[in-house]
């Protein structure tokens, strides 16, 4: 009798392990099959359960796993690593075979655990960045302006060395000391990204005004986008909407995100930021006319020191993203090449009473 070991406990067992499960019976027929299975072989376990895995095409890869070892002499295998073919693409992964056998000892069963590292949790990498943040946040203070300090002095003495190596029309030392200057602008830059981070994290919560403070953000970027050749458009409610949150945090995400959108385009370039709520959230949108992302940019841009500029220092949208967090918020991303991109902030929404001031 081919029936099913699916019971209601253990199938909420086996939806909820963080990784691709597979039971195969002395058969070859399926007969466990949870969810990251389904999504690592792309197929529902309706068209699974009970069937030989040789007949199904889409389970080609398990055949290059040795279940068939363990079904006939009862071979573990545990934490072993090996590269499946899964829709033409290499992908690494580990896995365990276990044989399992019924309450009178006879076997039955192989038990097939894959993981790889995407399968379905993005959520883990998330955590390792913020795990990554905060052991930046506790450098101490301190010690990046004791870093600062002596890069001031040399920042001074570069500069007077500049002077005089131009007086002598040396360009080759000229050159050098506008080399070394970038570099030290780097190193600022950084650190005042880590400084950013060290200090003391105090959660300010306060209702605000998210549209007022879109228009503080606008007016305090305006010199800068002026710099860039770059317009603001704004469409924006006529009445306030409130949040809950820390405004000032709020204000170093919409920096960021504009400062990036500056940086991503030419002269001429528009950025467009707009406020809609809906029942559920408060959503800013910031659009910019620059050049774009590819995926595999897209995939990389919230990993602390990812950048594709080359004084950039990548903290700063692992910043805008733990800020996020911390107002149970989201930031989401949509690019096209060439075209532009858009980052948008969304907050849980504080749907208030006393919103009906002048509309
Ligand atoms: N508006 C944007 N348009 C195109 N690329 C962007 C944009 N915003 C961010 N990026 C990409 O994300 C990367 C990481 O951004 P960020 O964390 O702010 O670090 P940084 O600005 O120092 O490079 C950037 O180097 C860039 O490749
Ligand atoms: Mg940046």
């Amino acid at each position: 009798v081919t029936t099913s070991i699916y019971t209601k406990d253990l199938e909420v067992i086996c939806d909820a392990i963080p990784a691709a499960v597979i039971a195969v019976d002395i058969n070859f027929r399926v007969r466990i099959f949870n969810p990251l299975a389904e999504a690592l072989f792309d197929l529902g376990r309706h068209n699974v359960l009970g069937r030989v895995v040789n007949e199904i095409a889409a389970l080609e890869p398990l055949r290059e796993l040795p279940i068939g070892e363990t079904l006939e002499r009862e071979i573990s295998y545990l934490s072993q690593e090996k590269t499946l073919q899964i829709n033409g693409q290499p992908l690494p992964v580990t896995f365990d075979i276990i044989p399992l056998s019924d309450p009178g000892n006879q076997l039955t069963k192989a038990l097939v655990i894959i993981k790889n590292y995407n399968l379905g949790r993005p959520a883990e990498n998330h955590l390792h960045h913020l795990e990554i943040l905060a052991n930046i946040g506790r450098m101490n203070a301190s010690t990046i302006h004791e870093i600062r300090n002596p890069l001031t002095s040399i920042s001074g003495f570069i500069q007077l060395l500049e002077v005089r190596a131009s007086r002598q029309d040396d360009q080759t030392a000229v050159n050098y000391c506008t080399l070394i200057t970038n570099e030290i602008t780097h190193i600022n830059n950084i650190l005042s990204d880590f400084l950013a981070l060290a200090k003391p994290q105090e959660n300010k919560i306060d209702k605000i005004d998210i549209v007022q403070l879109v228009r503080d953000v606008l007016g305090f970027m305006y010199g800068e986008a002026r710099l860039f050749q770059i317009s603001l458009l704004r469409a924006l409610p006529d009445k306030p909407i409130y949040i809950l949150g820390n405004g000032e945090k709020i204000k170093e995400v919409l920096i960021n995100i504009c400062r990036n959108a500056f940086q991503s385009m030419s002269p001429g370039g528009i950025l467009t930021i707009r406020i809609s709520e809906s029942s559920q959230n408060v959503h800013i949108a910031v659009t910019d006319t620059g050049h774009g992302m590819t995926d595999e940019t897209i995939a990389n841009i919230f990993k602390p020191f990812f950048t594709t500029k080359e004084t950039g220092t990548g903290l700063g949208l692992a910043i805008c993203q733990r800020i996020m967090l911390d107002h149970r918020g989201e930031i989401q991303v949509e690019s096209e090449l060439d075209k532009g991109s858009t980052f948008s902030l969304l907050f849980p929404s504080l749907l208030s009473q006393d919103s009906e001031t002048a509309s």
